[in-house]
């Protein structure tokens, strides 16, 4: 035996070496140490909380029970510290992953083999698509590229993304960032996107999202108010109608691994210390299973510029005790020892939180071994900036552009006939404008002016230096080019020298002599004008709609690295567009009576209000919410629907009158899973071209002081060939979506008519209580 031992040993040994040098090609992300418990570390690799066979809840628990408690502090912060005694490394938890890995935090950084990753368009031209697939489809491709970037040792796994705030001001410079006005519809983004990142899995997680920044919060400087200091007097009604709403729904559906506090307060309270928002609400009642993160450097903020607090440790333990589990910023580091000392807060306040990070940090396999054992633990650099992602963003940024007006119809222009075109404006052949805020280092870009440039001549003018146009001296170029054109496609609007964070808007219109460019250039073009606007907020283009020399205007948002291929297909007919407006695009006048800093979103007559979004405001728009053309004709016809609902009541309070107030029922009290409102639709296009189209159907409560006059209770987009006809089965959830909040927000399910509007169809549907009779008594 021992003759043959020493020549197989040593072919062992080449066997092995092959072995490991064809693993290492095959994984060159195999750069990255185990962040802990690393099987070749016999201290540690036999320890409870490195065994991957027991459950994650008794692993915490063997792992709190061995950390000192300076050990416990230096863990509550974003740059965690290492624990060299437990082989544990140092772990940096801010990441960005708004609409594709992003390096806005420390976490990330881009180089080496990791030159850039796809960039998204920006989330509200996104929203506009109303496609939840591609939603969450994004999702897969971003946290996809962000596991490969962690597996490469340059980025976390742990993504400060989405922002679901409301957009509740046409003013707010970080708009862009969020998936528009309507509170149902940037709640189902969030689930969506957050399901995307985060894997489906069971209780593992392939990377962890965030959802930011609860709540009230959507403000950045307006008129010498910031957001560090701002108190938003927010209504229980406001709270639970329309703020809470894509927070709730990112926890509830989206099954979120954390949710990040603001810096404002909220009725005097700031929000990362408020255990009413934090413990109660969202750990409490929506039961967030994850960690409570602070934004960045909340905590500090509310004791240095509210001074909410007299001392730092009461800072400190005012945060924890609230339920804030990880402080983005040094302050919890600095000061929660010295809170313990004094007796403000208890070690056991400190390891609840860490039961709430290493928690999320051993459901993404951090406490695993070695990172290449990871389900996703072989993707690398090949998996980042693929063909197939960036088809994505090229995909997504064509179902979210929106027609907004088309004369004539004058789009699609012809690639026959339109062989000159003149292509003009501050925003026509720009790069990283096109991805807007917390974007990362695009895998590369199509301009429009390229992207244009695959169907025609192109004669290029700038017109303007900038956004901020203050000259007209490139005007004369600009004109003359649109004369010698058999097309003039205008590219202007805003960016982030104008909408940003920390920047909000003054008001709605085009910048400097923007409009001027326009107007004079139309004026003086041979052929069709169009007009494409790229921003995050609405732009008061009235004068543009209202001007019959501009044949058609386009809305790009910020559509992401490949806008400007996206934007050519749509003007040229390759691509029918489909998106809607998901916020309504106001006139400059409605900002009249509206300071920014009033949260209310209902209108008052007594001081001229008008009341903020679809849902309340009733006055003149330059397009409403949902607003968005195709080059077909889509027909809705309702082939089915009740028109009565009944609402069975929970027994316990069928026969007390708490439960109706004003004829309507408290959805605690309704039996939620027995209601059933199924709507039978046929879509038509009638139109030659095919086209997907989003059907919104948007109901009207029973009149009512607390009521939104409409309220958009479901969505569904489609797909139609042209002359055909598909039917389409929505299922509105009746508790969720036809209840309204009264005054004390309560949510409660109104009895009696509700319209429902599909395109310019109505149908009512009377709502009525199962046991009314046993009630009336
Ligand atoms: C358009 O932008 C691209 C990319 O930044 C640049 O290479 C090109 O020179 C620009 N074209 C014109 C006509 O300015
Ligand atoms: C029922 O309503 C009446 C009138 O609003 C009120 O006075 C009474 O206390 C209520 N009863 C119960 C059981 O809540
Ligand atoms: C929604 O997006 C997905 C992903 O891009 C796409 O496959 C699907 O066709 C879209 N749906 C419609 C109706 O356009």
């Amino acid at each position: 035996m021992a003759s043959t031992t020493t020549p197989s040993s040593s072919l062992f040994a080449v066997f092995l070496l092959l072995l490991l040098l064809w693993g290492v090609s095959r994984h060159p992300s195999e750069a990255r140490e185990p962040f802990a418990c690393d099987p070749k570390d016999a201290t540690t690799r036999n320890l409870p909380f490195c065994r991957v066979s027991l459950p994650i809840p008794e692993r915490v628990k063997d792992l709190i029970g061995r950390l000192t408690l300076q050990e416990k502090v230096s863990l509550l912060v974003n740059n965690a510290a290492a624990v060299p005694r437990l082989s544990i490394k140092g772990y940096e938890w801010w990441s960005e992953a708004l609409h594709g890995v992003s390096n806005v935090g420390p976490g990330t950084k881009f180089g080496g083999d990791f030159p850039g990753a796809t960039s998204f368009p920006q989330v509200i031209t996104t929203a506009a698509s109303f496609n939840a697939s591609l939603w969450e489809a994004i999702g897969r491709v971003v946290s996809d590229e962000a596991r490969a970037m962690y597996n490469g040792g340059k980025s976390g796994l742990t993504y400060w993304s989405p922002n679901v705030n409301v957009f509740r001001d046409p003013r707010w410079g970080r708009g862009q960032e969020t998936p528009g006005e309507d509170p149902v519809v940037v709640g189902t983004y969030a689930a969506s996107y957050v399901r995307g990142l985060q894997g489906n899995d069971g209780n593992r997680l392939k990377v962890a999202a965030c959802c930011k920044h609860f709540t009230a919060y959507d403000l950045d400087n307006w008129n010498g108010v910031d957001r560090f200091h701002f108190n938003a007097k927010v209504s229980k009604q406001d709270i639970e109608d329309t703020f809470d709403v894509p927070f709730k729904m990112c926890v509830k559906e989206g099954k979120v691994a954390s949710v990040m506090c603001s810096y404002n307060q909220v009725n005097g309270v700031p929000t990362c210390a408020d255990p009413n928002l934090l413990r109660k609400t969202v750990r409490g009642v929506w039961k967030l299973d994850g960690y409570i993160v602070s934004d960045c450097d909340s905590v500090g903020v509310y004791y240095d510029q509210q001074h909410y607090t007299s001392t730092a440790e009461e800072a400190a333990a005012d945060a924890i005790k609230a339920g804030l589990d990880l402080d983005c910023g040094p302050f919890l580091a600095a000061h929660t020892e010295d809170a313990v000392k004094r007796r403000l807060l208890k070690e056991t306040d400190i390891n609840g939180a860490l039961v709430n990070t290493l928690n999320v940090q051993m459901r993404l396999g951090m406490f695993d071994g070695e990172p290449s054992a990871h389900p996703f633990g072989n993707l690398g650099p090949k998996d980042v900036c693929t063909p197939a992602h960036q088809e994505l963003a090229f995909e997504a940024a064509k179902q979210g552009i929106v027609l907004l007006k088309n004369r004539g119809p004058s789009l699609p222009l012809s690639a026959r006939r339109h062989l000159t075109v003149a292509v003009i404006g501050p925003n026509s052949n720009v790069t990283d404008t096109m991805i807007g805020n917390y974007a990362g280092v695009a895998c590369g870009y199509t301009s429009p002016l390229q992207g244009i440039g695959r169907y025609a001549r192109t004669i290029h003018q700038q017109g303007c230096a900038n956004v901020a146009c203050a000259k007209d001296q490139l005007f004369g170029a600009a004109v003359d080019a649109a004369r010698n054109a058999d097309a003039t496609v205008l590219v202007v609007g805003l960016d982030q020298s104008v909408e940003a964070e920390f920047r909000d808007r003054a008001g709605l219109l085009l910048p400097g002599r923007q409009q001027e460019l326009v107007s004079k250039v139309a004026a003086a073009s041979k052929g069709p004008t169009i007009l494409v606007l790229m921003s995050g907020g609405p732009i008061d283009v009235a004068f543009a709609h209202n001007d019959p020399r501009i044949s058609a205007i386009v809305w790009a948002g910020y559509p992401g690295q490949a806008g400007g291929a996206a934007i050519a297909d749509i003007l040229f007919g390759t691509s029918n567009p489909g998106g809607k407006l998901p916020m309504t695009w106001y006139p400059q006048e409605y900002l009249k009576n509206l300071p920014m800093t009033a949260m209310a979103m209902r209108p008052s007559q007594s001081n001229g209000y008008p009341g903020r979004s679809y849902r309340f405001y009733r006055g003149p728009v330059v397009y409403p919410f949902g607003h968005g053309m195709s080059y077909t004709k889509f027909v809705h016809t309702i082939a089915r629907a009740p028109a009565v609902v009944a609402i069975p009541l929970d027994g316990r309070h069928a026969r007390g009158n708490t439960t109706l107030s004003g004829k309507a029922i408290r959805v605690t009290h309704a039996k939620c899973n027995k209601i059933s409102l199924g709507i039978d639709l046929q879509v038509k296009n009638t139109g030659s071209m095919d086209g997907s189209h989003t059907v919104l159907i948007f109901s009207s409560p029973p009149a009512g002081h607390w009521a939104p006059h409409k309220q958009l209770v479901a969505f569904e987009k489609i797909h139609v060939p042209a002359r055909a006809q598909q039917p389409l089965r929505i299922n509105i959830h009746v508790c969720k979506f036809l209840s309204v909040v009264d005054s004390s927000g309560i949510r409660r399910i109104p009895l009696g008519q509700h319209d429902l509007h599909v395109g310019d169809i109505k149908h009512s549907v009377s709502l009525q209580a199962a046991t009314l009779g046993v009630i009336k008594s």
